[in-house]
């Protein structure tokens, strides 16, 4: 996957790029992040990068030429036929939550374009007419994409083979499985009078599975049952949740998400 990234901050993408897994992976050659400035695609002498609103108001607005430019020539780098397969993804509050599904919706391009706004926001013409996506990271408001920006590498680059440790990881992790995660444990097993489950050192492998599913499921119940309208569950995991009182709607308690002592 080739990220390029416009930006009017490129040296905020220094540490999380270079550092963990995603350096290593660059450095394997298995993804790469250019990151454009802005600035260098302005026409005068103070690289003007922004302008007052047309109609008045507070903040300035993202100019449409230097990121039209900056973004035509990232896709220049693709020959004609995957040209309009590489995303335009513009980074801003108002567009669709990122989650798993858009996550892996975008992970099969060849490239992705990141275009993070910033000030007031972006010209609109970058929205219609340029980006294919606009994609926000949450119900908050960034001082500006770059963090967004690099949410949205992180999550995709799990998907790009050889990243992260094994596919395998990546299909049963929490979310891409349709469900939360069941509790995970190391050692020691016993600490400052706190147990582990006793099955996970039974060497029961079927009893283990059988106890990691129903964790994730009465954890989905507990903090995300509006994931299990959709998730994939057998007739035994409609059994168990209905022993928990699932009903089959997302009625559960959802506000779960502070920390429990363990044990
Ligand atoms: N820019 C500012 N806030 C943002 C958000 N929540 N998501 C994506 N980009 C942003």
């Amino acid at each position: 996957m080739r990220y390029h990234v416009l930006t009017l901050f490129p040296e905020a993408f220094a540490g999380p790029v270079e550092h963990s897994m995603l350096g290593r992976a660059a450095r394997r050659g298995l993804l790469s992040v250019q990151v454009t400035d802005i600035r260098s695609y302005t026409r005068d002498a103070h690289g003007t990068a922004d302008d007052y609103q047309f109609g008045g108001g507070h903040g300035m607005v993202l100019k449409p030429e230097p990121i039209f430019e900056a973004t035509e020539e990232a896709l220049a780098a693709y020959p004609m036929t995957e040209r309009g397969a590489v995303p335009v993804v513009l980074l801003s509050p108002q567009g669709r939550t990122l989650n798993q599904q858009l996550v892996l919706e975008l992970a099969p391009a060849p490239g992705l374009v990141l275009i993070c706004g910033h000030y007031a926001g972006v010209d609109e013409r970058v929205r219609s007419h340029l980006a294919t996506h606009d994609v926000s990271i949450g119900d908050y408001v960034l001082t500006g994409g770059e963090l967004a920006a690099m949410v949205v590498i992180d999550a995709v680059s799990r998907f790009t083979p050889g990243v992260v440790g094994s596919a395998e990881n990546v299909q049963e992790d929490s979310i891409t499985s349709g469900l939360l995660q069941h509790p995970l444990y190391t050692r020691p097993a016993e600490f400052r009078g706190m147990d582990t489950p006793e099955v996970l050192r039974s060497g029961n492998h079927a009893e283990i599975d059988r106890w990691r599913r129903q964790e994730s499921l009465r954890r989905t119940l507990a903090r995300r049952p509006d994931l299990l309208e959709t998730a994939d569950l057998t007739a035994a995991d409609r059994e168990y949740l209905a022993g928990l009182g699932y009903s089959g709607r997302a009625d559960g308690d959802s506000d779960n998400n502070s920390p429990r002592p363990a044990g």
